[in-house]
């Protein structure tokens, strides 16, 4: 069973004190090499992608890849669509099949945010699929979405009533982790994560994975943080090792397409056979 419900992708983590990675990836050569790294590795894995790359790349044709992609794989997969607060997307992927959703109303009122969160918990879930849910904006632009600046942290009993409240499958807390590079080591708020799950026991999602160290990781996912995004690291490897192998083209003269993707190809599954290593994942497929 290779295509598995979220709920059912991060409670195996959750219970078991891995994180599953969720790799933004952005195109067909990316969705490819995470799955067989994933596979090679023996880990689960959560394919995500962002509203920007949905619209570039058209639902259909991503679904279909998808489909095709993962028809024959037989570890546990999932695709999520990330930060959507566009209640129209989410309802197009869901019904087109997307394993869960993030619906980020975070820059609406608590109330307006429970409001539909609700509703677009009841929708996802009568379809099969998972929600994440947030109350905090994430600090950082991630393929357009969000904001440079801190927004206001909501209390611990504010969260646990949001997700009481809403039913959500997945919580992601802003705990001072932040999109994109960090300019400095950030100060994460890892009791945050302890004080929710043991008041419920829910799945943490933890954003702007990009730049956290080994033992950041190894801290957050054992206080339950089970699904860990990595999008800029994708990104990065997929723009730098493009450009390393076209200087070398240059160089030489040598002009095979083909290769190149062959040698990008082999970096990204480089990148996450790493993370699944960091994140305890290998061998849990
Ligand atoms: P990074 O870009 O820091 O890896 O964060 C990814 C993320 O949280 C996607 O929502």
């Amino acid at each position: 069973m290779p295509v598995v419900p979220f709920k059912e992708i991060l409670q195996d983590a959750f219970n078991h004190h891995y994180g599953v990675a969720a790799f933004n990836v952005i195109n067909s050569l990316t969705m490819k090499a995470v799955i067989e790294a994933a596979e090679l590795a023996q880990s689960p894995v959560i394919i995500q992608v962002s509203v920007k790359t949905v619209d570039f790349i058209g639902i259909d044709p991503l679904f279909a890849m998808w489909t095709e992609m993962t028809r024959q794989v037989k570890i546990p997969l999932s695709l999520h669509l990330d930060h959507c607060p566009d209640r129209t997307m989410i309802s197009k992927c869901l019904s087109k099949g997307w394993g869960s959703v993030l619906f980020d109303a975070s820059s609406m009122t608590l109330t307006e945010n429970r409001r539909q969160a609700i509703e677009v918990v009841a929708e996802a879930h009568s379809l099969g699929a998972g929600v994440e849910g947030e109350i905090d904006g994430i600090k950082g632009i991630e393929d357009g979405m969000g904001s440079d600046t801190d927004s206001e942290h909501k209390s611990l009993e504010v969260s646990l009533d949001f997700i009481r409240s809403t039913g959500i499958d997945c919580f992601a807390p802003a705990i001072g982790n932040a999109h994109g590079v960090y300019l400095e080591s950030p100060r994460l708020d890892a009791q945050l994560i302890s004080d929710i799950t043991k008041a419920i026991p829910i799945p943490i999602a933890l954003h702007g994975g990009t730049g956290l160290t080994e033992a950041q990781f190894k801290d957050l996912i054992s206080r339950g943080c089970a699904k860990v995004n990595i999008s800029t690291a994708l990104k990065m490897t997929f723009m730098q090792s493009n450009l390393a192998f076209l200087r070398q083209a240059e160089a030489n003269n040598k002009w095979d397409p083909l290769s190149q993707f062959n040698y990008v190809s082999q970096e990204i599954k480089a990148m996450a056979t790493d993370y699944f290593r960091i994140f305890g994942s290998t061998g849990k497929a």
